[in-house]
C-alpha cells in the first residue's frame, strides 16, 4: 500500500511528458527560432528545452545546434541526454550558482555519476542565460550534441530526448566537473527539430 502514491505520481508524469508535442518559440532576446517542449519534473513544474538548428542544415554533415533550458530555481541540477537515456550519448546538465548558471558536458556508459566530456564543446551566450526571482535560463550554443557514436539526430523529424531532475545541489556548484547527486525523476518525449531553424542568420554557428 505504501507504494500506491508514488505509482500514481510517476504514471501522472509519464502521461504528462508523453502528451506533449513540441512547439515553435521565437526568442525576441537571442533572435533564435526555438523548437520547445515543456516537461514536468515534479506535479505542476516544468523545465523548458528549446532547440535551434542552423538553416539550412546539411542532411549528412555534424551540425551545431543551440540549446535553451529554463528551470524553476527549485531545480538542483537538470540534465538533457541527447539520445534519449542516460547512457553513451552527450548529457548536458546546468544548474544555477548563486547569480551565475553553470553547464557542464558529461558522459556516462553506467549508471554512476556521468564524467566530464570533451566530445561536445560549448559556447554559452551571455544573452539568453539569465536569472530572474524565479527561474534560471541559459543558452549555449553545442558542437558534438547531435552526432554521437555512429548516430546521428534528424533535423528533419523528431528525435527523442530524455531529462534528468535533482532537488539535490551540485557539491561544488562554481566548478562544471562537480559531482551531484542522483536524479529525483526523469522522462522521455519526442522533440520536433524540423521546426527548429533559426531566423536569424547566424554568424554564431
Ligand atoms: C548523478 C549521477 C547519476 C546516477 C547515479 C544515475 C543513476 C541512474 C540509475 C541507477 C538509473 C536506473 C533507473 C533508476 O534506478 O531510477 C538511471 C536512469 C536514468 N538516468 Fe541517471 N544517473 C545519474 C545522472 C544522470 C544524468 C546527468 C542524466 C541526464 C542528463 C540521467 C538520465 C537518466 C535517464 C534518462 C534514465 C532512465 C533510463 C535511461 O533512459 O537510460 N542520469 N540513472
Amino acid at each position: 500500500m505504501r507504494l500506491m502514491p508514488a505509482m500514481i505520481w510517476a504514471a501522472a508524469l509519464t502521461s504528462i511528458a508523453s502528451g506533449e508535442s513540441s512547439t515553435v518559440y521565437r526568442d525576441a532576446e537571442t533572435g533564435f527560432t526555438f523548437s520547445e517542449n515543456s516537461v514536468s519534473y515534479v506535479l505542476g513544474k516544468s523545465l523548458t528545452f528549446r532547440i535551434a538548428l542552423p538553416n539550412p542544415t546539411s542532411a549528412s554533415e555534424p551540425y551545431n545546434v543551440v540549446l535553451q533550458v529554463v528551470a524553476p530555481k527549485d531545480v538542483g541540477w537538470a540534465g538533457l541526454a541527447w539520445g534519449g537515456g542516460m547512457l553513451n550519448d552527450p548529457l548536458t546538465v546546468v544548474w544555477a550558482n548563486g547569480n551565475s548558471v553553470v553547464l557542464s558536458s558529461r558522459y556516462t556508459s553506467s549508471r554512476v555519476v556521468p564524467q566530464p566530456y570533451t566530445g561536445a564543446a560549448y559556447q554559452l551566450f551571455r544573452t539568453g542565460t539569465k536569472q530572474n526571482g524565479t527561474h534560471f535560463q541559459l543558452t549555449a550554443k553545442c558542437t558534438g550534441c547531435t552526432t554521437f557514436n555512429g548516430r546521428r539526430l534528424s533535423t528533419t523529424g523528431t528525435n527523442k530526448l530524455a531529462f534528468a531532475y535533482s532537488a539535490g545541489r551540485p557539491s561544488d556548484p562554481g566548478s562544471n566537473s562537480s559531482s551531484f547527486p542522483f536524479h529525483d525523476s526523469f522522462n522521455y518525449w519526442s522533440h520536433d527539430f524540423s521546426t527548429a531553424g533559426m531566423s536569424i542568420s547566424a554568424p554564431l554557428l
